[in-house]
């Protein structure tokens, strides 16, 4: 055991460029959490959950998506900042999840077109174009969006830097900007879900404007040692859409800018390739990494179906990422990166049970995962519901009445 311990590439730590050491290469990746108080702020459920994950031994937690901006919402049970908000939940939050040794970032996001029609009828986006996923079942599932005006943009921006300063004040480690998976950020980088024709729109440079703004607004705002992550779809496998070129001279335009980890993803809504890739390999955007380190000196964090230890070691010891992110097994497996990273099992697997149609196999996967962050919010231990179809009504019951309490919240002011 001794000698597997010492040769570990997973066990090294990694200093980020401000200088802050991340104990070893294992990120618990985001994954929304939706079980915000009835106040959409932290409460008892996520500083249990995060009281599980902070034993894990993942040097890195990254936390679900949080909102920026009251008025937008990724999914009806998601933590949202606000001004002049209460902050001794998002504290507690951040103490909680570095009390075993991990750094915390917190994930912050807008979800521009992606939310749904029961939480937003008229969602704000780049442009008019609303999301389409095939099947008569989803026609309605989405709202079509508002162009959002120059002005707005210019707020939005300086929202997601009062997020950074308010994770600070809070004592996260850092914040990751989510601009992937087609959420509002990502939204502005594509040509398909972009077509302005102003500063935001048309070339690259105008589209990857809003990226660029909000790292350069978060970093000359927060103090050099807060860690400030991009995640960034390497591309959105979508005909026409944002692509692996386009992701490279992103990552270029990022490099001058001081940013700490590179979280490398793919897809959106439309087009998942977050959820299985290409199916070909394990690690599916490895291949994207290696192109991305030729290019860039920041830290990668590659993210997406890391499964096995040896695909992991390999991908630290060939320096094809310098970390690794994992999402799914950290539902069901909230303790394995110890048994992993120490040799005493090769393999993490996370055991949800395939249904036929594969719409209604992904949300029910994603019912049955949110299911386990319920369940480790209340202290109890992960388990699968005994059927997918059940929990999956159930969860769409919930949303619908959070999906109320989030309106009238709003009606109220948003406090
Ligand atoms: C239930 C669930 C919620 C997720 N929420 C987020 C999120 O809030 N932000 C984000 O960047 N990615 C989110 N993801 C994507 C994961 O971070 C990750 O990119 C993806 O699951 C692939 O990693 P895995 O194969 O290890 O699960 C979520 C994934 C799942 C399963």
């Amino acid at each position: 055991m001794v000698s597997v311990l010492e040769k570990n590439p997973l066990l090294e730590p990694l200093t980020l460029p401000n200088g802050v050491v991340i104990s070893n290469r294992i990120a618990k990746a985001a994954m929304e959490e939706g079980i915000s108080d009835r106040k959409f702020l932290p409460g008892e459920k996520i500083f249990q959950l995060y009281s599980r994950w902070a034993k894990s031994g993942a040097g890195l937690l990254i936390t679900g998506n949080v909102m920026v901006d009251p008025n937008g919402l990724t999914g009806p049970g998601n933590v949202i900042l606000r001004k002049g908000m209460d902050l001794s939940g998002l504290k507690k939050w951040a103490k909680i999840a570095k009390s075993e040794g991990s750094k915390i970032l917190l994930q912050i996001n807008h979800p521009g077109r992606q939310t749904f029609s029961f939480v937003t009828e008229t969602p704000v986006a780049p442009s008019p174009i609303k999301v389409k996923i095939p099947g008569r079942m989803f026609e309605k599932v989405f709202g079509v969006p508002r162009a959002l005006r120059g002005e707005e943009i210019r707020d939005l921006i300086q929202k997601f830097v009062n997020a950074a300063l308010l994770a600070e004040e809070a004592g996260f480690d850092g914040v990751e900007v989510h601009s992937a998976h087609g959420y509002l950020i990502n939204q502005f980088l594509s040509p398909i879900t972009n077509i302005r024709e102003d500063e935001w729109g048309g070339s690259l440079e105008n589209r990857a404007r809003f990226l660029v703004e909000v790292v350069k607004g978060i970093r000359a705002a927060v103090k050099p040692g807060f860690c400030l992550g991009v995640k960034l779809n390497s591309a959105d496998f979508q005909g026409g859409g944002f692509q692996e070129e386009d992701s490279i001279r992103v990552i270029q335009m990022l490099e001058p800018l001081g940013v700490d980890l590179l979280e490398i993803s793919g897809g959106n809504y439309e087009s998942p390739a977050m959820q299985g890739g290409s199916g070909k390999r394990e690690a599916y955007f490895l291949e994207f990494a290696k192109k991305a380190r030729e290019i860039t000196k920041i830290p990668l964090l590659v993210t997406g179906g890391f499964r096995t230890r040896s695909v992991m070691q390999e991908a630290i010891s060939s320096e094809e990422a310098d970390m690794i992110g994992i999402a799914t097994p950290f539902a069901f497996h909230p303790e394995f990166v110890h048994a992993l990273a120490e040799g005493k099992i090769e393999k993490v697997s996370t055991d949800i049970p395939k249904l036929s149609n594969p719409a209604i196999n992904s949300i029910a996967r994603m019912s049955a995962i949110r299911l386990q962050f319920r369940r480790m919010g209340e202290g109890k231990e992960p388990k699968l519901p005994r059927s997918l179809i059940f929990n999956l009504i159930l969860d769409q019951i919930r949303g619908r009445r959070n999906a109320k309490r989030y309106k009238k919240f709003l009606m109220d002011g948003a406090n």
